[in-house]
């Protein structure tokens, strides 16, 4: 693809949001970007049409899912890769609506935790590895290490987006919980949690309400993200595009008009802005995590 193709500097038209799998290539990028695709045509599969359509799922039928779905969601989420392999991660999934009931209000009171027929809680797990240097009594000292907590967060992370991606390509939808680190010691009451493993996020799983669906949000365009063999430090303001991209499609969703940039910046003011994570460090040392 070449540099020219790549951008994504069309008119912000916002052609429309409301596209699924089933749309063409030029629809679904169109709906990715705000703005028409540049003509050049772009390998294409179902695999990608599905990650295109993604959008989050924040209100859903009453209808149960069907049986086996959990269990094929934890297998596409275990055949993500794995760093070394050491699969430092695990999942609780929740279906008990009073356990949904009292997480969603630790997640900011979050309905879509409610509503959602599942829950999935994303762990980062060290506590099997420490399990297993003791029953074998041999030391697990680099279990202590920030390093290999990153090890476990992005395991989760990589392990979650498959379920994500593998329920939306069976029809369902879903969205993230990162408010379940707001309050990360009731949360790892509420779920058992033995010492160090941490609730990373959660994920909510259900069959879209149709009648109450966003549509496909516009990212960054390709020229901001993307850089080619080195980092470019943009001469312009490299946002001020999205901005408009983003304020026409709030207009057409009928969400409130808060420009892309002051949403993001709000969002990274000071420690008041972190919904109470600025204590994360604390927090994962008291949750058992070393963090040298
Ligand atoms: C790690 C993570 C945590 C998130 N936490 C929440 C959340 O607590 N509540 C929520 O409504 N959406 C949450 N989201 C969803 C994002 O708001 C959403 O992905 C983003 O606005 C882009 O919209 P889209 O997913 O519809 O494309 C989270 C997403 C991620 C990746």
């Amino acid at each position: 693809m070449s540099a020219e193709a790549a951008s994504t500097t069309g008119d912000p038209l916002v052609l429309r949001s409301d596209v699924d799998a089933s749309d063409t290539p030029e629809q679904l990028l169109a709906a990715r970007y705000g703005r028409a695709w540049s003509d050049q045509a772009l390998p294409w599969n179902e695999v990608i049409a599905t990650l295109l359509s993604h959008r989050s799922v924040r209100a859903y039928l009453p209808k149960a899912l069907p049986d086996g779905t959990l269990e094929t969601l934890v297998a596409a989420a275990q055949s993500a890769s794995s760093s070394s392999n050491l699969q430092t991660w695990s999942v609780i999934a929740v279906t008990d609506p009073a356990r949904k009931d009292r997480l969603a209000t630790l997640a900011a009171d979050q309905d879509a935790v409610r509503e959602a027929p599942l829950l999935l809680v994303w762990l980062a797990d060290l506590s099997r590895l420490q399990r297993l240097g003791d029953a074998r009594d041999r030391a697990v000292e680099g279990l202590a290490y920030l390093e290999l907590l990153f090890v476990a967060i992005i395991d989760a992370a990589l392990a979650a987006q498959n379920a994500l991606v593998a329920a939306e390509s069976l029809g369902l939808g879903g969205v993230y919980i990162g408010a379940m680190r707001n309050r990360p010691a009731e949360v790892a009451a509420e779920l058992g949690l033995p010492p160090q493993v941490f609730a990373v996020f959660g994920l909510c799983i259900g069959y879209p309400d149709p009648a109450r669906q966003s549509g496909v949000k516009p990212r960054l365009g390709q020229n901001v993200v993307l850089h080619r063999e080195r980092y470019v430090v943009p001469a312009r303001d490299e946002v001020a595009d999205y901005d408009e991209t983003m304020e026409a499609f709030q207009r057409e969703q009928a969400m409130g008009p808060i420009p892309w940039s002051e949403r993001v910046l709000q969002r990274v003011a000071g420690a008041g802005s972190l919904s109470g994570r600025d204590q994360m460090r604390a927090i994962l040392e008291a949750l058992g995590f070393g963090l040298r």
